[in-house]
């Protein structure tokens, strides 16, 4: 009966649920594994039958299927076709591939990657253990008793007092402690520039048309339209801002040093244009300074912020430089916002911890950030040449764009094959992620590519996933 795809899809009622078929799908089909009707060992249909079955197209099947083994849902072998994979214990965050652990050598198990070459984290294994925690000890034997307390929303003045040092330093940003506001992470930071924007009357928030869907999410679940201004090599459109169908614009989000994912920075005329446009009309550049710490190249490219402190809002992060874990982020705001800002931080800042914050800034003046921002600043350059050095031997047609900076770089590939490059990626065991997954709902698609994190993975399981990679490449 297990391997009976009529019965499967008879007897199981598959019910689409998600914004989309895709996610519909794979929602149904997780439901079916963690409710145990569709028990370890199952044979699934072909992706040609259960698009067949369903009435969608088979790419769709067949994405959602290569999606959940990558999860480790699904295990798929030549020969076997796809099952349901076996476990001993279903997983608690299903959605979400875990990176290999700092201990964990990478060796091949059924539904779970070996490795992990998605964007969005830096390597996790090197963070810098023993000094936060000579930093927290510190912070700790030092705090005062308030600093237990609930707190200013605001933040720690000792967090936010060395870091409008480093900033000034390290990023040119003009930064005062009293114009910083410290938040759980950029995506807190985001939320809270919702509220003021919508509050302040602000209907349309501009984006690029490359990015991450959860910061489309949270401005739009602000009540903020958000249209897509075009994004290529040489950065972000900004010219655009103002003309036919931006005229409504009150703010633009962007990522000016190194733009997410597509790897340009934001050339002077377009940092110019976008300041000038902010100036004219009264708009504000939300600036997400997500990963200024790593350029390679050359000298680092500064904050825009440092143009015009009144008009730009600087967002930076430990998500890259240490870790997402930490949920540690800045904002340095303009004057007139600091009030509003903190004001909608307080109604609901449960969020925050003054101790991080406390051990933070001891981290930051003892040195122990700088000396770890360099380290791993030659740590990723190493592996990035490595990246262009073997994607150059072993694929020489592939072009590797947006590498002078960031822990990704983008990896063209021939027109129309980017989803069957990342299948062939899911069924080694390799977890990639396409650009096309990044596009914004209203842009049109124009090419097809990889991006790959090469910070991700942990040293031990480098040299693999640059393997892996290549293996998959054209
Ligand atoms: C473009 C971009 N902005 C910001 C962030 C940082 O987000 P957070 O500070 O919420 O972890 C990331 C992390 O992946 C990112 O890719």
């Amino acid at each position: 009966m297990a391997d009976d795809w009529a019965t499967f899809g008879a007897d199981l009622h598959l019910e689409l649920r998600g914004p989309g078929l895709r996610d519909g799908l794979m929602n149904a089909l997780r439901e079916a594994v963690r409710g145990g009707r569709l028990t370890a060992g199952t044979r699934l249909p072909s992706s040609r039958q259960l698009a067949a079955d369903l009435g969608v197209a088979r790419n769709t099947v067949a994405d959602a299927y290569a999606e959940l083994v990558a999860e480790g849902w699904l295990t798929a072998r030549q020969g076997s076709g796809t099952r349901v994979a076996r476990r001993s214990a279903p997983r608690p965050a299903p959605r979400r591939v875990r990176p290999e652990g700092p201990a964990a050598p990478p060796r091949p198990r059924p539904g779970k990657p070996t490795y992990n070459l998605r964007p969005g984290t830096p390597d996790l294994a090197s963070f810098p253990r023993a000094d936060w925690l000579k930093a927290a000890r510190k912070a700790l034997t030092n705090a005062p008793h308030e600093a237990f307390g609930y707190g200013d929303p605001q933040g720690r003045t000792e967090m936010r007092t060395v870091l409008a040092e480093y900033l000034a330093r390290a990023r040119g940003v003009h930064a005062a402690p009293e114009r910083i506001v410290l938040c759980s992470g950029f995506v807190h930071g985001l939320m809270l520039m919702g509220q003021v924007l919508k509050a302040r009357g602000v209907a349309e928030v501009a984006v690029e048309s490359y990015g991450l869907d959860i910061h489309w999410d949270l401005i739009r679940r602000a009540g903020i339209r958000m249209p897509a201004l075009p994004t290529g090599e040489h950065g972000t459109r900004t010219e655009e801002l103002g003309g036919i169908g931006y005229a409504d614009v009150g703010a633009v989000l962007m990522t000016p040093a190194h733009q997410f994912p597509t790897g340009g920075a934001l050339q002077p005329d377009r940092r110019a244009a976008a300041v000038d446009w902010a100036r004219a009309g009264g708009g504000l550049i939300l600036e997400d300074d997500y990963d200024g710490e790593f350029r390679y190249d050359r000298q680092p490219v500064g904050a825009l912020q440092g143009l015009d402190p009144e008009r730009v809002v600087y967002l930076g992060t430990a998500s890259k430089s240490l870790a997402p874990g930490l949920r540690l982020a800045w904002m340095v705001l303009p004057e007139d916002l600091v009030d509003e800002v903190v004001a909608a931080k307080g109604k609901v800042d449960w969020v925050s911890s003054a101790t991080d914050q406390l051990t933070f800034a001891e981290f930051l003046a003892s040195g122990a950030y700088d000396r770890h921002v360099r380290a791993m600043r030659l740590r990723y350059r190493r592996r990035r040449d490595q990246l262009v050095a073997a994607v150059a031997e072993r694929s020489p047609t592939t072009r590797i764009s947006g590498i002078a900076a960031g822990l990704h770089a983008v990896l063209e590939l021939p027109e129309g094959t980017e989803e069957s490059v990342l299948r062939s990626a899911a069924f080694q065991g390799l977890a990639l992620l396409g650009i096309n997954r990044f596009r914004h709902p209203d842009t049109p698609r124009t090419r097809d590519a990889l991006v790959v994190g090469y910070g991700t993975p942990p040293d031990s399981a480098w040299s693999g996933a640059l393997e892996a990679l290549c293996r998959v490449l054209p």
